[in-house]
């Protein structure tokens, strides 16, 4: 009877962040909700979504909206014209969305042009960077979102500076009530690193899919110099978009010579966790694995002008090097001692509990 009264709250994922984001919120939902997922296709390779789900015991997706690849207007305009589809189906309360893709701009838009109200997991980041795809999508979700779960205080100083003042919740951050969960088991999957024939600390790794450096051939070449200039081992874990754009520009030849770099299929969550834990240096564009070198105290380079997390960088666990030879070649030479830790929960307690909280909060008032 009770669990017939129960309000309905949807989830909408469909990229690879978001699936940590979702795995330890899912179930503290589930007990206070009937949590639907709704996934939208956006990632379809195993590595990028089904290895997810299993190794993180994520329920499986009520809905998939199967969208794949595509132009970013064409990617968009069918999760919204899908994802309404689902919604009207569902009926949900409210709809969660999680991040900065298209997936979350479509399920947010989608949401509220139906009018439900939208949740959205990691509000008020920002590059100030107008023409990343990444930025658009997070600013246009801010402004027709009900709640703001922001993660820091620059997020929230961010919203407050866009005139977004109400539904604010300050909320921690998913990814790292996640790795605080496997962080005792990491030492288990170590076994990756002898996959790749790599030591403890004694390797560099790589990650870089951002279209602003994937899409741009002189970017992947200067990337490809730098690279080249390392003696030391370094394992790329190269992303299908990364992959697919060295390919079309006749550089993969180029980078599998090089004779000290492992070009590697992106891991589970696991397996990536490890990696991170055990590098001496991390180098990455990835806004997830920035955040969880600077949690596991390993030191990373953003391969960006500028970061969405800026408390890594202020708090001197992070340094932006851009795809700089001289910037790289600097910070690579710095002793490699551990670096500051950041906390990301607010008065400790656990962001899946405050998010959930404050939607029953919302729900109850409405
Ligand atoms: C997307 C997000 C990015 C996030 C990243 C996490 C947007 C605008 N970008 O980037 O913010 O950091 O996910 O990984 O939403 N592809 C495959 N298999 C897949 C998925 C993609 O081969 O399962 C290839 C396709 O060639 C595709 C390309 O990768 O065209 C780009 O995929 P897409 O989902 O558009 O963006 P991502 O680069 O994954």
């Amino acid at each position: 009877m009770a669990a017939k009264q129960r309000k309905v709250v949807v989830s909408v994922v469909g990229a690879r962040p978001q699936f940590v984001k979702l795995a330890p919120l899912a179930p503290v939902l589930g007990a206070a909700f009937r949590h639907r997922i709704i996934h939208s296709g956006q990632h379809y390779d195993y590595e990028l979504s089904q290895a997810f789900f299993g190794q993180l015991d994520i329920p499986a997706p009520d809905i998939n909206l199967k969208v794949g690849s595509g132009s970013h207007g064409r990617q968009t305009g069918q999760i919204l014209e899908r994802c309404e589809k689902a919604l009207v189906s569902l009926k949900p309360d409210m709809v969660l969305v999680y991040g900065d893709t298209n997936t979350t701009v479509a399920g947010a838009l989608a949401a509220a042009k139906l009018r439900i109200p939208v949740g959205h997991v990691e509000a008020g980041l920002r590059s100030f960077r107008t023409t990343m795809p990444e930025e658009i999508n997070r600013k246009m979700t801010d402004h027709i979102s009900a709640l703001l779960f922001y993660p820091t205080r620059v997020a929230r100083d961010n919203l407050i500076r866009e005139g977004i003042t109400r539904g604010l919740v300050p909320s921690g951050d998913l990814m790292y009530e996640m790795l605080e969960a496997c962080r005792p088991s990491l030492a288990d999957h170590t076994a990756v690193l002898q996959h790749f024939g790599l030591k403890k600390g004694k390797y560099i790794l790589i990650t870089m899919h951002r279209a602003e450096n994937a899409d741009d051939p002189d970017r992947l070449r200067a990337f490809l110099d730098i690279a080249e200039s390392i003696a030391e081992p370094m394992l790329f874990l190269a992303h299908p978009r990364t992959i697919g754009n060295l390919r079309r520009q006749k550089l993969l030849k180029r980078i599998s010579a090089i004779p000290n770099l492992i070009l590697g299929r992106p891991q589970p969550y696991f397996e990536t966790l490890a990696l991170v834990s055990q590098a001496r240096v991390v180098m990455t564009d990835s806004g997830g694995i920035q955040k969880e070198a600077c949690f596991l105290g390993r030191p990373c380079l953003i391969l960006r002008t500028e970061t969405e997390w800026v408390e890594t960088v202020r708090s001197g666990a992070n340094t932006l090097v851009d795809l700089s030879h001289t910037k790289i070649r600097r910070a690579l030479r710095q002793p490699q001692k551990r670096r500051p830790q950041i906390k990301a929960t607010v008065a400790g307690r656990p962001p899946s509990h405050l998010i959930t909280a404050a939607i029953e909060r919302y729900l109850r008032r409405r």
